[in-house]
């Protein structure tokens, strides 16, 4: 089978930039498979993602060396628009991608644009209307949705057209908990009833590892720094290294001291082989050193507590950034949102909102542990 994009001995620099933005990149993708990227804000996962898609070199222009295919033929000759009929990509920023004044319109819009007749335009705005449950919504303007149903819609929009390649840069990143998990199952169901080829860019590795991938790409500085699949990446420290929250049931399973093993399927937790795991966590949970709270401070759940509820698997509040803000590049939003808290800082605790302040609504939030 031929390969799907290929990358070999790949480097770009962007026409602004002094040093290579990716280099020695050596990536093949195959139909069919559903490959995560991860990496530190600023690696190139974009800027790969841009590669495949054409917005590289064709709307940001820069050197590239090696070489790239994708469908089997090099983008130059395809050009942006020979690309788009193979590669659809959703971004974060939905807002920027809407075209059509109402959602039938805008998923229409890559069938307008091929002259298919309207007979036939309107059976497959509804065939993919129902597949990302947009179908309630079609007579309404983009504008009036929700984070979670324009995703729903763009998802619509590029998948209409029948592309090969379905690429989403940061398909969680305004979506809450809940809402992103939909967004992940319903990835998996395109793939499975489309067949198509599938990149998600996402540093939120917990919630779209909530449905199988095949492959993790991490991506350090521009290079590939590992290419596996998910079994085989968690229980090895790259991620760490690379400054990527780990599923919290990983770090907490590390941090009492076990070794993970591949074969325990450690990619999804409900599945994960725990048993050899539980007792190793029950001891370390047992020794730890509680710590008292100040007397005034409401009595805190302590984050080794909710380590240790998720290996024990019950569930517990998520603890997630407070806030999902719109807007902006991966990069940007994060320094939009350097202030606030996040949940993979190790010496945050988790308050109930009930004991804290009321105004937050996800069950609680995440305080510095004094
Ligand atoms: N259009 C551009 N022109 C010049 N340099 C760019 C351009 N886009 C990105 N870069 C640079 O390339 C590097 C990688 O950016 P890229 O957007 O690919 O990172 P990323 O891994 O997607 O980060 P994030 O997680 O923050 O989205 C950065 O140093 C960035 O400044
Ligand atoms: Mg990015």
């Amino acid at each position: 089978m031929e390969p799907m994009i290929e990358f070999r001995d790949f480097s770009f620099k962007y026409r602004a930039q002094k040093e290579p933005t990716l280099r020695d990149i050596n990536l093949t993708i195959m139909p069919g498979e559903k490959v995560l990227i991860v990496g530190p804000s600023g690696s190139g996962k974009s800027t790969l993602a841009h590669c495949v898609n054409g917005l590289v070199p064709f709307s940001y222009p820069g050197e590239m060396t090696g070489s790239l295919t994708v469908g089997g033929k090099n983008p130059a000759d395809l050009g942006l628009f020979g690309l788009s009929k193979i590669v659809g990509t959703v971004l974060q920023d939905t807002d920027g991608q809407f075209i059509g004044l109402t959602v039938a319109e805008d998923i229409a819009f890559a069938l307008e644009n091929d002259r298919v007749p309207q007979e036939e335009m309107f059976a497959r705005v509804d065939e993919v209307a129902e597949l990302v449950d947009v179908k309630k919504l079609l007579g309404n303007a983009p504008r009036e949705l929700s984070g979670g149903q324009k995703q729903r819609v763009s998802m619509g929009g590029v998948m209409v057209d029948d592309v090969d390649i379905l690429l989403f840069d940061e398909p969680l990143a305004n979506l809450d908990p809940a809402t992103g998990k939909r967004a992940i199952d319903l990835i998996d169901q395109i793939q499975k009833k489309k067949g198509a080829t599938i990149l998600i860019i996402e540093h939120r590795l917990e919630d779209a590892l909530y449905r199988d991938v095949d492959r993790i790409i991490v991506v350090g500085e521009g290079r590939i720094v590992a290419d596996t699949s998910p079994d085989e990446l968690l229980p090895a420290d790259i991620l760490k290294r690379q400054g990527i929250r780990e599923p919290l049931y990983i770090t907490a399973i590390k941090h009492a001291g076990a070794q993970i093993s591949a074969q325990d399927h450690p990619m999804h937790l409900e599945t994960m082989e725990l048993d050899r795991y539980a007792q190793k966590v029950r001891e370390w949970f047992a020794q730890a050193p509680q710590k008292q709270p100040k007397p005034d401070a409401p009595s805190a759940l302590k984050v080794e507590e909710l380590y240790f509820s998720y290996v024990e698997g019950r569930p517990h509040p998520p603890a997630y950034p407070l806030r999902y803000q719109k807007g902006g590049d991966g990069e940007h939003r994060r320094q939009k949102r350097g202030g606030q808290v996040h949940s993979f800082q190790p010496d945050l605790r988790f308050l109930p909102a009930h004991q804290g302040n009321h105004s937050l609504k996800r069950g609680g939030y995440l305080a510095p542990v004094h």
